[in-house]
C-alpha cells in the first residue's frame, strides 16, 4: 500500500509541475503566475477540489504521441468564494501553450456540464493560444463543443472569463460568449489572429498590445470590462464581483449583512446639481453616497464614460446601477453607450438583479457620425433592453430628461415600478432655447419676445411637475432623501411577478 501511496503522490506531482520548471520560470518571469497559482488566489484557502489530473491528449501526430503532460493544459475543478460554489477552469500557458485539445476540451465540458447541472458560476482563466495546432480539427470539434455549452449557460448562470496572457482563436471566442471579461494589463492580449498573421494577409504592422492589450480593449472595442495590474489584483477583484453576483437565475441576489442605515440621509445632495444646467457634476458622487457602505463595482468604466454602469448593495442586497454621466459628453446617449448599458441591464434582468437608474439626460448624439454608425439601432438596444426587464426598476431624475432619451431612461413607460424626480429636473421634449427656436420661428427676429417665450417654455416644462401632474413620475423627492426612497421601493417591489406571453425569443435589434 505504501508503494501504490508513493506512486499516487509522484504522479500528482508530476501533474503539479505542468510544463515543468523552465516553463514556470519564463511564466513568473513575464510577470505571470502560473495556473494553479492563479485558482489558489481566486478561491478560499484549501477549498479547491481538482478534477481529470491525469488527463492526456490521445494524438499521434507530428511527434505528439512521445510528449504528453498530465492535465493537457487545463486544471478544472470547484471550490467556494466567500463560502459560495463556484466552478474553475485555468489554461496552464506552460503546456503545449494552454492550447486546446480534444482531451483538454472534456475537461472543460465536464467543468460546463457540472456547473450548470449545479446552477453555480463558472470562472474560466485563459492564457493560451486556441486550438492545438497539431490536432487540427479534433480541437476544433473541441472548441464547438465549448462553445454551445457557453450559450446553453447564458443567463442560467454568470459566466466570467479573466485574460491573462495572449489568448488567440477559440480563447477569445469562448470568453466572448460569457458575461463578463476582464483582462490584466502589459501581460494580456485577445485577437482572433495574432499580428504574425495580420501582417501576412493585411500587410499591417501592428504589436501584440497595439492589435489586442487591455487598453484597446477597454477603451476601443469594449470587447473587456475591466483591466487589473497584475494577477494578484485580478483574482481579488473577481472574488469581490462574485460577491455580487447571484449564483444563478432563479435564486436571487445574495443577501450580505450591511452596517450602512437604509434610513440615511446624505444632505449634500442638495446641493450636488449646480444652478447653471449647463454646468457638469459627477454622477458618481451621488451613486458613491446612496448606496452601502459607498461601494460599487464599475462595469465597463473606461469605455462610453457618458454613461456608468455597475453594481451595488441596497441594504445588503446587490442592484445594478445605470447612470447618465454629465461630466462626459454633458451625459448624453450616443452608440457606444446605448450599447454599453443595454447588456448590463439585459444581465441584470436575466440574474433578478433589481435596477436602479439615475437620470440626466440632454437627448441622443446628433450627427452623420452617429447616424451612419447605427445610432438608431444602438439606441432602441437600450430602450428594448429597459423595456423587457421584469426585474424591479426604480429612477430617479436629477436634472435634464430630454425627448426621446427620458422615454429610453428606464420611464414609467416602459416598465419603471417606481419613478421619483429631484426638484431640479427638466422632463421635456427638449431643452428650453431649441424648443422655442422651432416653435416660435416667427418671433426669430425678435429678441424680446423670444425670452419671453423661452421664459414661458422654462416655466412650463423645466421642472419636474408638468410629469408630476400626470402621474409619469410618483413623487417629487428631496435629494437628501434618495437612499431611503429608493431603499423602501427596493423592499417594496421584492415580491414583483411579471407573466409575459410565449415566445421562442424576442427579437433584439442586433
Ligand atoms: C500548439 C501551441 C499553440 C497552439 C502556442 N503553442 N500556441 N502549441 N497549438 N495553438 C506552444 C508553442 O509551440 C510553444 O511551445 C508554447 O506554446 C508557447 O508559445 P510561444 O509562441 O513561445 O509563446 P508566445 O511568444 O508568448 O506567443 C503566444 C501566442 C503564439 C501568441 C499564443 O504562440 C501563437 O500565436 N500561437 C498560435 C495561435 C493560433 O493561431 N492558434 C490557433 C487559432 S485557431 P514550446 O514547446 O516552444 O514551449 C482556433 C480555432 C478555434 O483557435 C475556433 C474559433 C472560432
Amino acid at each position: 500500500m505504501k508503494d501504490i501511496l508513493e506512486r499516487l503522490e509522484g504522479a500528482r506531482a508530476q501533474a503539479r509541475l505542468g510544463g515543468g520548471e523552465r516553463r514556470i520560470r519564463a511564466q513568473h518571469e513575464r510577470g505571470k503566475l502560473t495556473a494553479r497559482e492563479r485558482i489558489a488566489l481566486l478561491l478560499d484557502e484549501g477549498s479547491f477540489e481538482e478534477f481529470d489530473m491525469y488527463v492526456q491528449h490521445r494524438c499521434a501526430d507530428f511527434g505528439m504521441q512521445d510528449n504528453k503532460i498530465p492535465g493537457d493544459g487545463v486544471i478544472t475543478g470547484y471550490g467556494t468564494i466567500n463560502g459560495r460554489a463556484v466552478f474553475v477552469f485555468s489554461k496552464d500557458f506552460t503546456v503545449f501553450g494552454g492550447s486546446l485539445s480534444e482531451a483538454h476540451a472534456q475537461k472543460m465540458i465536464k467543468i460546463q456540464d457540472m456547473a450548470l447541472k449545479m446552477r453555480a458560476p463558472i470562472i474560466g482563466l485563459f492564457d493560451a493560444g486556441g486550438a492545438r495546432i497539431q490536432e487540427g480539427v479534433a480541437a476544433l470539434a473541441g472548441y464547438g463543443e465549448v462553445f454551445a455549452r457557453n450559450v446553453k449557460a447564458s443567463g442560467v448562470i454568470p459566466q466570467i472569463s479573466v485574460i491573462m496572457g495572449p489568448c488567440a482563436g477559440g480563447d477569445v471566442y469562448s470568453p466572448a460568449m460569457t458575461d463578463f471579461i476582464f483582462m490584466v494589463r502589459d501581460t494580456s492580449y485577445m485577437f482572433v489572429t495574432g499580428p504574425d498573421v495580420v501582417k501576412t494577409v493585411t500587410n499591417e504592422t501592428v504589436t501584440s498590445e497595439e492589435l489586442g492589450g487591455a487598453s484597446v480593449h477597454t477603451t476601443k472595442s469594449s470587447v473587456a470590462d475591466g483591466a487589473f495590474d497584475n494577477d494578484v489584483e485580478a483574482m481579488l477583484q473577481i472574488r469581490r464581483l462574485v460577491d455580487f453576483l447571484p449564483a444563478n437565475n432563479i435564486d436571487g441576489p445574495p443577501e450580505w449583512e450591511s452596517f450602512d442605515e437604509p434610513e440615511r440621509l446624505e444632505h449634500s445632495l442638495d446641493t450636488l446639481v449646480p444652478d447653471n444646467p449647463n454646468k457638469p457634476y459627477d454622477m458618481k458622487e451621488l451613486i458613491l453616497k446612496v448606496v452601502d457602505e459607498g461601494d460599487f463595482l464599475e462595469i465597463q468604466e473606461s469605455y462610453a464614460k457618458n454613461i456608468i454602469t455597475g453594481f451595488a448593495r441596497i441594504e445588503g442586497r446587490t442592484v445594478g446601477i445605470v447612470a447618465n454621466q454629465p461630466m462626459v459628453l454633458a451625459g448624453v446617449l450616443d452608440s457606444d453607450a446605448s450599447r454599453k448599458a443595454a447588456r448590463f441591464v439585459r444581465f441584470c434582468d436575466a440574474f433578478s438583479i433589481p435596477l436602479v437608474t439615475f437620470v440626466d439626460v440632454p437627448g441622443f448624439l446628433p450627427g452623420t457620425a452617429q447616424e451612419y454608425g447605427g445610432l438608431i439601432k444602438h439606441g432602441a438596444k437600450l430602450l428594448f433592453a429597459f423595456t423587457q426587464a421584469t426585474v424591479p426598476m426604480v429612477t430617479v431624475i436629477t436634472r435634464k430628461a430630454y425627448g426621446g432619451a427620458y422615454v429610453v431612461m428606464a420611464s414609467k413607460h416602459i416598465g419603471g415600478d417606481v419613478n421619483y424626480a429631484w426638484p431640479s429636473a427638466q422632463i421635456a421634449v427638449m431643452g428650453a432655447k431649441g424648443a422655442v427656436e422651432i416653435i416660435f420661428r416667427q418671433d426669430a427676429d425678435d429678441p424680446d419676445k423670444l425670452a419671453a417665450r423661452t421664459k414661458e417654455y422654462e416655466d412650463r416644462f423645466m421642472s419636474p411637475f408638468a410629469a408630476a401632474e400626470r402621474g409619469y413620475i410618483d413623487e417629487v423627492i428631496m435629494p437628501h432623501s434618495t437612499r431611503r426612497r429608493i431603499a423602501k421601493a427596493l423592499a417594496m417591489l421584492r415580491s414583483k411577478e411579471v407573466d409575459e406571453p410565449w415566445r421562442k425569443h424576442d427579437n433584439l435589434p442586433l
